[in-house]
């Protein structure tokens, strides 16, 4: 299972004081050395956190990957065709959001979805659509043939300490959605403690963690963090 590390975080920590530390692609190398299998980052309209000199760098000098995340907006689709990183992720995007809080709208956005997947599939970008882990969303959004798509783990996140039906959601959209066909990713929310379960699902094959990490990282350092999740994946998977 691939593990790639969303670094939005650090940047996040950069612009509040809209100095150049902590950078974000220096980072990266750490990130890359300790073991992640790629890179996320969402380059938003509004650019509250990653920059366009951080995705062009991260293009430039990736080790691993780039998953970049997108809204399917003109401007930010352009930077896309430009970079061509290995994977961009569509997403949806509220200015006034705190993170991506639902999934993507396939019905009410299918014709400017299926704009943003042309163009980045002629542009030799893989692409993968961020939706709810619901038996609709996954339908709708098979249909516009993307190469992936990835389940918000959201709702799973807020509610694996008290059991409830969001783990087998993500399951059965997962296995729905490999039968469809697409190659299967997820995340959002996910921690050290909550991981294992969803990293335990077969029919997913990458997995994008952000702000634990990164929040793990203050205190122990981001190689240990990067190297500590890792290791919660690979158990879960079976790992010895
Ligand atoms: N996947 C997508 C599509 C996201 O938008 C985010 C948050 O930027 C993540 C994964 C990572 O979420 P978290 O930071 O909660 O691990």
């Amino acid at each position: 299972m691939r593990l790639y590390v969303n670094i939005d975080h650090a940047a996040t920590v950069r612009q509040a004081r809209r100095t150049d530390e902590p950078d974000p692609v220096r980072l990266a190398v750490l990130v890359e050395q300790a073991g992640a299998d790629g890179l996320t980052v969402h380059l938003r309209e509004d650019r509250r956190h990653i920059q366009d000199r951080d995705v062009e760098l991260l293009t430039r000098t990736a080790r691993t990957v780039v998953n970049l995340e997108l809204a399917a907006a003109d401007e930010i689709l352009a930077i896309a065709e430009r970079l061509r990183p290995h994977q961009a992720t569509l997403v949806p995007e509220r200015r006034e959001e705190i993170t991506t809080e639902g999934g993507l709208d396939c019905v009410g956005g299918a014709a400017r979805l299926r704009k943003a997947l042309a163009r980045l599939s002629a542009a030799g970008v893989r692409t993968s659509l961020f939706i709810s882990p619901d038996p609709e969303a996954v339908a709708v959004a098979a249909a516009l043939r993307p190469d992936a798509v990835e389940l918000h783990t959201g709702r799973y996140a807020g509610s694996w300490r008290t059991g409830g039906a969001a783990l087998a959601e993500i399951e059965a959209a997962a296995r729905q959605a490999r039968a469809l066909g697409l190659a299967v990713h997820a995340g959002h929310g996910l921690t050290y403690e909550n991981v294992g379960p969803v990293a335990a699902l077969p029919e997913i094959e990458e997995l994008n963690i952000g702000h634990s990490i990164i929040s793990r990282a203050v205190f122990v350092g981001i190689e240990r963090a990067v190297r500590e999740m890792r290791e919660r994946i690979d158990r879960a998977r079976g790992a010895p």
